[in-house]
């Protein structure tokens, strides 16, 4: 269920290079699920602007945007007060039930509360983000960990000016490893090679789509399943235009819609 609304710039700080993190306050009653999105309306500009939620409580929706081309260009000019009109509560989200994401494990609520396997071990999720992938990434980990699931997060980036956010992942308590593809910080190369590295029962990511195939690929490999977040190119946002249409293995699916958010099961990638 999606809802129509105006939204006042609270806040609009560069975070990066040409990364901005913008707080728009109004309705987030229709925001449920870590992995949604809101479309904005930009003056002059036929198309809205997809933008993934970073955050959101009752009264305030954080984003966090890259600028691309005249709409994220227009958007980091604001400088707090102006009115846009927004779309909010688009796409389906993260599931975060793992009797439901792995239904065929066993895996039940231990009496601390957390996600186990019948042998009682913690379930551990990685989080996968590139670039401006990372950040619905963020909400996402804290509902997993208030979920009693271990989460590690692997967010990668070009070079060291254009990474943003690993800070508030570490205060949530999970552990970082950054990539970037110079080499700069972190591991050298892409999310990947790091990932490679670590033991994990499941995986979120959102990214670029090379980084999707990679991830997709090496949980292939592994016998791991996921979740995958595709940010593709929108016409109207809500179901009515076929403008984001994917092949699944169960034939198209318009990514607004029945996703972003796809199972490692279905996409075709
Ligand atoms: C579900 C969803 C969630 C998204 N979440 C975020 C987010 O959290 N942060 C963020 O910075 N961006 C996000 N995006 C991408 C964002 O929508 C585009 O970058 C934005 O619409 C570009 O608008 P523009 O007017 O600045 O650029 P335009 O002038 O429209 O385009 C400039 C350049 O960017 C490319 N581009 C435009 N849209 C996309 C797109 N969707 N994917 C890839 N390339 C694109 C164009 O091909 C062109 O080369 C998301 C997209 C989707 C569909
Ligand atoms: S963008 Fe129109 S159906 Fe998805």
């Amino acid at each position: 269920m999606y809802k129509q609304g105006i939204y006042t710039v609270m806040s609009n700080r560069r975070i990066a290079a040409d990364v901005y993190r913008m707080v728009l306050s109004g309705d987030t009653q229709y925001l449920d699920r870590p992995g949604q999105f809101i479309n904005i309306k930009l003056s002059g500009l036929y198309l809205r602007r997809p933008i993934s939620v970073c955050d959101w409580d009752k009264e305030t929706i954080t984003i966090i945007y890259k600028v691309v081309g005249e709409g994220t260009a227009r958007m980091a000019a604001m400088t707090g007060g102006e009115e846009l009109d927004v779309l909010t509560g688009l796409g389906n989200g993260f599931e975060t039930d793992f009797t439901k994401l792995l239904p065929e494990a066993g895996i039940r609520k231990s009496p601390e509360g957390n996600f186990v396997f019948p042998d009682g071990r913690q379930v551990t999720a990685a989080v996968v983000g590139g670039g401006v992938g990372v950040p619905p990434l963020y909400a996402l980990s804290r509902k997993l960990l208030s979920e009693g699931v271990r989460v590690i997060a692997v967010l990668g980036f070009n070079q060291e000016d254009q990474i943003f956010g690993y800070r508030d992942f570490a205060e949530l308590g999970v552990p970082v490893c950054l990539t970037t593809v110079d080499g700069s910080v972190g591991v050298k190369g892409f999310v990947t090679d790091a990932l490679k590295n670590f033991e994990y029962d499941f995986y979120f990511t959102c990214g670029p789509e090379p980084m999707l195939r990679a991830v997709w690929n090496l949980g292939k490999e592994r016998g791991v399943e996921g979740l995958l977040s595709f940010e593709a190119r929108m016409g109207c946002g809500f179901g009515a235009c076929m403008g984001c249409s994917c092949e699944t293995i169960a034939g198209p699916k318009r990514i607004c819609v029945e996703g972003p958010v796809m199972k490692s099961g279905e996409v075709l990638l």
